[in-house]
């Protein structure tokens, strides 16, 4: 659900994106009309595999069994009081655990819905690559990447699509060891 939550909002899940669709309000109301939680899960496993083509919703970010998991939890979730944390709310992610840098990449900032890397175990394709795209630059490039995504746009890639949130999101110690982290990976 961490690769979900950097573009949209799910309360149980802690996730407060608005990328795309708030998912509460897209379910709450057919939920309240009748819609069956089994049905809701159908149409997220459908939506997760096939989004739409030249949806800004990439596919395949999971698939096999992690997009049955995921389907399955946010079909339970939306609409639903209370707060999830921990493994349920990570059904998903990338690798858990590991060094803070990772944590904040899979975890707080979600980098991985979009990017491709592979300590992360992430295969975001939404934008570049950053196993291929960092190898040689520098920490600050990749500080300034992340505070400022539009300073610089990547070839090929459309700007405003990176969230540009993330120094108020992040604590400074968070975003230290996540330039860190992902200047370590990729070197
Ligand atoms: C990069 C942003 C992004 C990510 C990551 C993302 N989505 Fe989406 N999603 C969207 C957008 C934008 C839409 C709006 C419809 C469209 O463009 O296809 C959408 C639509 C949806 C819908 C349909 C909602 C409706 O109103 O019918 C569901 C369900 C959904 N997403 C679930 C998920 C799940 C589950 C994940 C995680 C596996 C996920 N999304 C990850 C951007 C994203
Ligand atoms: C909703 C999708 C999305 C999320 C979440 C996201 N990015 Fe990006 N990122 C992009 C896109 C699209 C581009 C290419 C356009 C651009 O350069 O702004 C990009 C570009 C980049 C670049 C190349 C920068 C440049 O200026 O050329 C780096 C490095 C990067 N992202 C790292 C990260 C990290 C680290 C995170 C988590 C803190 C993150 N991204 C979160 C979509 C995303």
């Amino acid at each position: 659900m961490q690769r979900c939550a950097a573009c949209h909002s799910l309360d149980r899940a802690g996730a407060q994106a608005t990328v795309g669709p708030d998912l509460d309000a897209a379910f709450g109301r057919a939920l309240a009309d009748g819609l069956q939680r089994s049905t809701v899960e159908g149409v997220v496993e459908s939506q997760i595999l096939h989004p739409r083509r030249g949806s800004r919703m990439p596919a395949g970010l999971v698939t096999g069994a992690d997009a049955e998991d995921v389907a399955a939890y946010v079909a339970q979730a939306v609409a639903a009081p209370g707060r999830d944390t921990g493994a349920l709310a990570d059904v998903g992610a990338g690798k858990a655990g590991g060094p803070p840098g990772r944590r904040v990449f899979n975890g707080a900032a979600g980098c991985g819905a979009c990017h491709v890397l592979n300590d992360a175990g992430t295969a975001g394709t939404v934008g570049p690559n950053l196993d291929r795209l960092l190898p040689d630059r520098s920490r600050a490039f990749i500080r300034e990447s992340i505070v400022e995504p539009n300073a610089m746009v990547e070839q090929g890639y459309r700007p405003g699509v990176m969230p540009t949130n993330y120094r108020s999101r992040l604590s400074e110690r968070e975003l230290a060891a996540l330039v860190a982290y992902v200047a370590e990976v990729t070197r």
